[in-house]
């Protein structure tokens, strides 16, 4: 087992250059501070961005700039001031960052800052290749680095490589207005594992992959090439323990101990015992939905005046991004709003908002979670949100409320908190006064149920879900590996095929021999088709059957002319060596007008869906309609047919973008075993690429040459990747 390799563009540390001396200031943000306990617990190498610019390290320090970050376990990817201005001010936080939290009015679309963040993900994943074994794990984090995974997977196929987004996937209607989603896509695709935090993003993510660039999704497995990716939600949480245990330990701390801001803290408590501290922490982000909760709390302070004096917002933004000109805008409105807001309300023995603008070591951090009786966060949209959890986890006598925002992917965990609307002032003035009111013991019923969740989904069990779903994914996707018909598999199946006497053949044709149409009439067969058959129908010695759910009709104008033998409509109906179809099941044909106005009221209802009716069955397709929906329908077919046909003698076929209904004794398999059992067979084999087909997979004796086209889970012994692999298969059968 290799090490694991963390790249993120935040390091756990970020160094600074002051006066020729290397300092390592922790990161802020939910990624490097999740990570980092992750990080330290296990053999792990992170690489990503120190914070200083290739201009800003004299020659003289380079050394110990990697000095200074091995201690940390970490390796650097080196910038030039251009880069980051282009890949990280730029792409990421002025493109990706603004559109993926719904911010659409302030996304930038710049090629050329496109152009560097794909050279910049370039560097990340150099760097990983030249760090990395195969059997290492790649773990890429976060919408700075959404290139990488494919970077990295063109030039090593066989490693490991997961990819968590920690900030929200917006819907495809979001999505769709980025110039490059399809390479941002395609770029993600090169993971195995792609993790988001709830299962909404999961949902949109893959709603734009089935759009966008028309890849099979099945749950939440998706088919592109000869691999298969698998998509997950795992809500991140954090180091419980770490937190719960500095708070016990600030607790206990004597009065020596305290830290100053520990004791400003404990001075205001004293002069006015009843008023209480409400806490609100967060980067300076526009996204955090930091103006409009001062907003909030001017008209909190009108609705219920009764509560002046008797509440004090703290509110501390950590600066960030401070480049982008949003932030600089956000930075100037909130001191303006504060200085009027405090203006306006302050007396002489309070100010109604205490406003701190800076990173904060630790234990201050833990000095205003403790001290304060509600915590207060009303991002507008966030991927998780921590803070919300990590101020939970502090609450040792399990006092404290918290007021979290529905639009933060950890309102999904904790739903003991009391859930606002961050653009619903009324019901925000609400929340803080049945926050202010709430009765100790109702405060601790909540908490204890929301400590006990964050205590047992920590951010280790967290990243060991992850690893372990990486893993079981490898594994998965190497069973598939080895099902794979490889060129020596290929060769004794063609020798067995060709020192048979007697074979039997059972080529299944849409999907399978002819590409899928819009129009099914015009899957028609090419000549060198037509020249492929005749080529194996004419070996003596084998029986080759065209198997397909086709209606006799267009199989009669295709190939009864060339005396292949065919059998049509999943086994109704059988031709050999140019005679007429006869019946091969005797099936009713009664039902189909009750069902056929159910279908109709189908095809009304979506558009791009049609009917079609064969002699003893009928087909829904939904191929030609919005994929999403399209599968939306189909699954409520299914419910409505299930329900009507009862205990008739019916079955409803799923097949690829079509649902077909016809009586239950017919089916591929049976038809192929009543034409085996006619002779004495020495070779058998049968290909075909949807669910109608598995029936001749299962039926067929095991000694059975079985192979499925595509990589959806089946009962063939093998499997290829296209129609293209199926005529180079055949084309050996001719030799
Ligand atoms: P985001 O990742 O968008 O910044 P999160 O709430 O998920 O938001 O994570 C913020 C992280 O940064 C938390 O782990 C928190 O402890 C840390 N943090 C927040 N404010 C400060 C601060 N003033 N000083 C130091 N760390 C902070
Ligand atoms: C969020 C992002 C992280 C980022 C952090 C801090 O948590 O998901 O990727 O590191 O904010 O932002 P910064 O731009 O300072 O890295």
């Amino acid at each position: 087992m290799g090490k694991t390799i963390i790249i993120s563009n935040r390091l756990p540390v970020q160094l600074q250059i002051n006066n020729g001396t290397i300092t390592a200031v922790p990161s802020v943000g939910g990624l490097a501070t999740g990570m980092k306990s992750v990080h330290s617990g296990g053999d792990s190498l992170w690489i990503g961005w120190s914070g200083l610019t290739d201009e800003q390290i004299p020659e003289e320090l380079v050394k110990d700039i990697d000095i200074a970050l091995a201690k940390h376990g970490s390796s650097k990817v080196c910038l030039t001031a251009d880069e980051v201005e282009g890949f990280y001010y730029g792409f990421s936080n002025r493109t990706v960052w603004p559109l993926f939290h719904y911010f659409l009015e302030y996304s930038e679309f710049e090629l050329d800052s496109w152009e560097t963040y794909k050279a910049v993900n370039q560097k990340f994943a150099d760097a990983i290749l030249e760090k990395a074994t195969d059997d290492d794990t790649i773990w890429v984090h976060d919408y700075q680095l959404m290139l990488v995974p494919q970077m990295v997977r063109e030039r090593r196929p066989e490693i490991s490589i997961g990819f968590f987004l920690h900030i929200p996937f917006p819907s495809f209607e979001i999505f769709r207005t980025l110039p490059w989603r399809e390479e941002v896509l395609m770029g993600l695709l090169g993971a195995d594992l792609i993790g988001f935090h709830t299962y909404d993003y999961e949902r949109h993510f893959l709603s734009s992959v089935r759009r966008l660039l028309g890849l099979e999704v099945s749950f939440n497995d998706i088919s592109l090439d000869d691999r298969v990716i698998k998509v997950d939600s795992f809500p991140m949480g954090i180091d419980y323990k770490k937190f719960s245990e500095a708070a016990k330990e600030h607790n206990n701390s004597t009065e020596k101990q305290k830290s100053e801001l520990q004791k400003r803290l404990d001075t205001h408590k004293k002069s006015a015992p009843d008023a209480k501290f409400l806490l609100s922490i967060d980067r300076l982000d526009y996204s955090k939905g930091i103006a409009k909760r001062i907003y909030a709390f001017e008209y909190f302070l009108n609705k219920y005046p009764q509560y002046k004096e008797k509440v004090r917002l703290v509110l501390l933004a950590v600066p960030s991004r401070s480049n982008v000109p949003q932030y600089q805008l956000l930075k100037k409105e909130v001191d303006e709003l504060v200085g009027r807001i405090n203006g306006e309300f302050s007396t002489v023995s309070w100010t109604p908002i205490w406003y701190f603008y800076r990173s904060m070591p630790f234990e201050n951090l833990i000095d205003l979670y403790t001290s304060s009786d509600i915590a207060w966060l009303t991002p507008l949209r966030d991927g998780m949100n921590l803070v919300a959890k990590e101020y939970i986890a502090t609450r040792v006598d399990k006092t404290g409320v918290l007021i979290l925002s529905e639009m933060a992917g950890s309102a999904n965990e904790m739903n003991e908190s009391l859930l606002i609307n961050p653009n619903n002032f009324e019901q925000i003035s609400d929340a803080l006064h049945t926050a202010i009111n709430m009765p100790k013991a109702e405060q601790q019923r909540r908490n204890t149920i929301l400590q006990k969740r964050l205590e047992r989904y920590n951010v280790e069990k967290w990243a060991n879900d992850f690893m372990n779903s990486l893993l079981d994914q490898k594994k998965k996707d190497h069973t598939y590996i080895s099902r794979r018909l490889s060129v020596d598999l290929m060769n004794i199946v063609t020798k067995d095929f060709s020192q048979s006497k007697k074979s039997l053949l059972f080529i299944d044709y849409d999907g399978t021999l002819a590409g899928f149409h819009n129009d099914p009439q015009k899957a028609a067969p090419d000549d060198a088709l037509y020249e492929l058959l005749d080529k194996i129908s004419s070996r003596p010695g084998t029986d080759m059957y065209l198997i397909s759910g086709r209606d006799k009709e267009t199989f009669t104008k295709w190939f009864l002319p060339k005396k292949y033998n065919m059998i049509t409509e999943h086994g109704v109906w059988i031709s050999q060596g140019g005679e007429e179809f006869r019946m091969l099941e005797n099936v009713k044909k009664d039902w189909m007008e009750k069902i056929q106005p159910v279908l109709e009221s189908f095809v009304d209802r979506t558009p791009g869906s049609f009917i079609e009716e064969k002699n003893y069955s009928l087909a829904w397709h939904y191929r030609n309609t919005d994929p999403d929906f399209g599968q939306k329908r189909a699954t409520e077919l299914n419910t409505v047919l299930t329900s009507l046909i009862g205990t008739d003698d019916l079955s409803v076929l799923n097949g690829n973008k079509v649902m077909e209904i016809k009586s239950s004794n017919v089916n591929k398999g049976r038809a192929a075993m009543r034409v085996f059992s006619e002779d004495d067979y020495d070779f058998v084999f049968a290909i075909g690429d949807d669910w109608t087909d598995e029936f001749m997979f299962q039926e067929l004796p095991e000694s059975a040459v079985t192979v499925k086209v595509g990589r959806q889970k089946t009962q063939a012994r093998y499997y290829v990747d296209s129609i293209k692999n199926v005529r180079d298969l055949l084309d050996r059968f001719t030799i």
